[in-house]
């Protein structure tokens, strides 16, 4: 009889060892602990042949994509002995890491409704960084909740489906049920940082700012720096002293733990993450040197020279505009691509308009922007920078009352945050 993995899924290996170690590995890659990719390499120390083993470790050499590519060359070549649903999986990563989003996205919605627990596979349209989250589409927020609750039923209590299903319950306002499941999921399993990741989008969208970080700051002391998410976390963590009007310690963890030369995480979270606490803090009206801009403008001009990938070029078009790179500018502004490249250029106009302090002509383009922003990805925390925008410039353009009623109306969360300590425009 065929072995199976935790989830249940039949794996094309004789050895327990080997399966031992590729279910290790996938709960510490969901997990994002540090260390997955050399479990995997356990597991093909007991079984060469084992293919789910070269998946997971392409995984988790997602960030080297020849190398990840070159391991799942070497899974795909094995598939003569595997069956249907670990032929389908090699297909669908192959589709990721070849760059065919859309076509991943359909597939991976074919999959699980096939095979419903293969985690691996479901979990590439769980996030808001996954192929939903990153669709371009109107109405992503509840086709990923719509998504998940599809799964729901082939899941018992278990944390993986927890995590997926708080955060999309977080991102389409169900907060308080998105809390409790998540407190569910990290009681499970509490060095998922995900779901550490997760509670913390939600007591975001409670206003919950000292238990916010009363959490998020100690459930941090305990995580590997090295880690995807911890540059992302700290961000969130940042974000939070901001709010309490601790400005020595935004800069602290900026500087320690967000932005490059600090971060050990990810590019797009180096970018996004360091340009939005830089803006927010200058909305907020904390003075930003402007050496941060151009050494951020440079490091987008570098990993990210080409436009393309829609969010990375929303804060691109940030940093760009308050560094005076203009040609860089203008590249965004003209023809971007991308999943929501038609949202770029306006967003482009807007803070090219802003940097030379024309905040009317700002206002007008931020609109059309403002009224699709859900098409740019990432979560509502990360897209408070648009809206945040916005008000500030109803702010400096003399219309105070109306920025107050905008935030009130689309954001009431932040409307009463800023009640506090600072204040923006
Ligand atoms: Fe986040």
């Amino acid at each position: 009889m065929a072995l199976k993995d935790r989830y249940g899924n039949p794996v094309s290996t004789g050895s327990a060892k080997a399966v031992a170690a590729y279910d290790r590995g996938v709960e510490m890659f969901l997990s994002d602990r540090w260390g997955a990719g050399a479990v995997f390499e356990e597991a093909l120390a007991a079984d060469p042949g084992f293919a789910m083993a070269l998946t997971g470790l392409a995984r988790a050499q997602a960030t080297d994509a020849p190398l990840a590519r070159q391991t799942l060359a070497r899974a795909e070549a094995l598939s003569d002995r595997l069956d249907a649903r670990e032929r389908a999986h090699i297909g669908i990563l192959k589709l990721v890491l070849n760059g065919r989003a859309a076509e991943a996205r359909d597939a991976v919605k074919v999959h699980a409704r096939a095979y419903p627990r293969d985690v691996m596979i479901v979990q590439l349209c769980g996030s808001v960084f996954g192929l939903i989250g990153f669709s371009g589409r109107a109405g992503r927020e509840a086709e990923m909740l719509d998504y998940v609750a599809s799964l729901l039923p082939h899941y018992g209590d278990e944390w993986f489906i927890h995590t997926l299903h708080a955060i999309s319950l977080c991102e389409t306002g169900q907060l308080d049920r998105s809390l409790a499941v998540m407190e569910r999921a990290l009681a499970q399993n509490p060095l998922n940082a995900n779901a550490a990741h997760f509670k913390s989008h939600a007591l975001y969208e409670l206003g919950e700012t000292r238990a916010g970080r009363q959490f998020l700051d100690g459930w941090l002391s305990g995580f590997d720096p090295r880690c995807a998410l911890h540059g992302h976390l700290s961000w969130h963590s940042a974000l939070w002293a901001l709010f309490d009007g601790d400005i020595a310690t935004m800069w602290r963890v900026l500087d320690d733990s967000v932005a490059p030369g600090g971060s050990q995480g990810l590019p797009i979270n180096k970018l996004t993450d360091t340009a939005s606490l830089l803006w927010r803090a200058e909305l907020a009206g904390v003075p930003v040197p402007p050496d941060h801009w151009r050494v951020l403008s440079d490091y987008a001009a570098r990993f990210f020279p080409d436009p393309g990938q829609s969010f990375v070029d929303l804060h691109n078009a940030l940093c760009h505009a308050m560094a005076g790179q203009g040609d860089r500018l203008a590249r965004l502004a003209e023809n971007p691509g991308g999943f929501a490249g038609d949202l770029v250029p306006p967003v482009a106009a807007a803070f090219g308009a802003i940097a030379r302090g024309d905040w009317d002509s700002a206002l007008g383009a931020l609109v059309p922007a403002l009224a699709q922003q859900e098409r740019f990805g990432g979560s509502r925390a990360q897209r408070d920078l648009l809206e945040l925008t916005y008000v500030a410039a109803l702010m400096r353009t003399g219309r105070a009352d109306e920025a107050a009623r905008t935030l009130r109306l689309r954001r009431p969360v932040i409307a009463a945050q800023l009640a506090g300590p600072v204040t923006p425009g």
